[in-house]
């Protein structure tokens, strides 16, 4: 039942997006679900089950039962928790404050193709975002302003598409070595984990925001073009298609800094005292003083920023026979290597040169 108190702050909010009426973000609120002041028990309590944290809000005009949970927690009884795999390296604060926008300068016809078509892409994300970008010198414009709804559908429409290519890429690698009878070196993991990681930001955002069926269905059909295109083109070229994702990345980290930029201007008052979700403080690691919406984009940046360094590397090596230089021991460890972390962080990635 909706009391009368609830259905006050049930009002849908509009994203300013094609079709406006169309595509709506249902803000959640995050009183009930934020972990601002964790104890050990309450940290314990998340940890031992990390998708049961919320008791969401209900916000939306939507009603009641059409909203459900993304990956619900399990019910299957006897079980405590699903873990994963794969843990997320530790950031520093200093560190994600270094990120910086960059841009790696095409140097032949192969990069000409990878940056033409993240253009082309990024044309087509501007159209379905709703989004404009602002000339140097008109960021404050009302023509340019992004509010925090239409920053969310972004972000959301963004990590629907950037989960792809890692997925594509490790499947298709993994194919090869099964068929081939060869090793693989080390890649597939790397880019199944992309993928992964790129999977928790969509499901961190989807705890601030509740696409609208237009949204579903935009991500839907970039979802079933992109994988088969993605998919394609990497049995022709995978080394083009890092350089594309490494192009992508660098879109990544500029939207996610434009983002922060607007929040540290003043221009996103609804996000000062959003806290980062359970799902996200645990997946990252966020210490207790570094759980702000700030703190939140400076994580999701930082990894586009990893990627971003991930792609253009693995877009400089012999795609046949180099092993993937971020799961290799070296044999020089006094000399600085790529990592898993983002603490030798390569804004445009490593030269084969550096690396073996
Ligand atoms: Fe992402
Ligand atoms: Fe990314």
């Amino acid at each position: 039942m909706t009391s009368l108190s609830t259905l006050s702050t049930t009002a849908p909010l509009w994203v300013a997006a094609r079709p406006q009426t169309f595509l709506h973000l249902a803000v959640r609120t995050y009183s009930g679900v934020a972990v601002t002041t964790f104890n050990t028990s309450s940290l314990a309590r998340n940890r031992s089950s990390p998708f049961t944290y919320t008791s969401k809000r209900f916000i939306s005009s939507t009603p009641r039962s059409q909203i459900k949970e993304y990956f619900p927690p399990p019910t299957t009884p006897g079980v405590k928790e699903v873990t994963s795999a794969w843990v997320h390296p530790v950031y520093t604060e200093s560190q994600m404050e270094s990120v910086k926008i960059a841009h790696r300068e095409a140097t032949n016809w192969s990069d000409w193709i990878a940056l033409g078509t993240v253009r082309v892409f990024r044309w087509g994300m501007d159209f379905a975002t709703g989004y404009k970008h602002p000339e140097p010198g008109q960021e404050t414009s009302e023509k340019f302003k992004m509010t925090g709804k239409k920053w969310l559908a972004r972000f959301i429409f963004l990590e629907s598409v950037a989960g792809v290519p890692g997925m594509v890429g490790g499947m298709l690698r993994h194919l090869r070595s099964l068929r081939r009878m060869k090793r693989d070196n080390g890649w597939i993991e790397t880019l199944l984990e992309e993928a992964f990681n790129e999977r928790m930001h969509l499901l961190t955002l989807l705890k601030l925001a509740e696409p609208g069926w237009f949204m579903r269905l935009m991500v839907l059909g970039a979802q079933g073009v992109f994988f088969n295109g993605f998919f394609l083109a990497y049995l022709v070229s995978p080394r083009i298609c890092h350089r594309f994702v490494g192009y992508l990345e660098e879109e990544a980290v500029l939207t996610y800094t434009r983002a922060i930029k607007d929040l540290e201007n003043g221009q996103l008052p609804e996000w000062n005292e959003l806290k980062a979700p359970a799902i996200a403080v645990q997946y990252w690691q966020m210490p207790e003083n570094q759980r702000t919406m700030r703190d939140l984009l400076l994580y999701i940046r930082a990894d586009e920023a990893k990627h971003r360094e991930v792609n253009h590397t693995l877009g400089n090596l012999n795609q046949e026979v180099d092993p993937n230089p971020y799961q290799t021991q070296y044999r020089d460890p006094s000399k600085s290597h790529p990592s898993k972390g983002i603490e030798n962080l390569k804004q445009t990635g490593w030269e084969r040169k550096d690396i073996f």
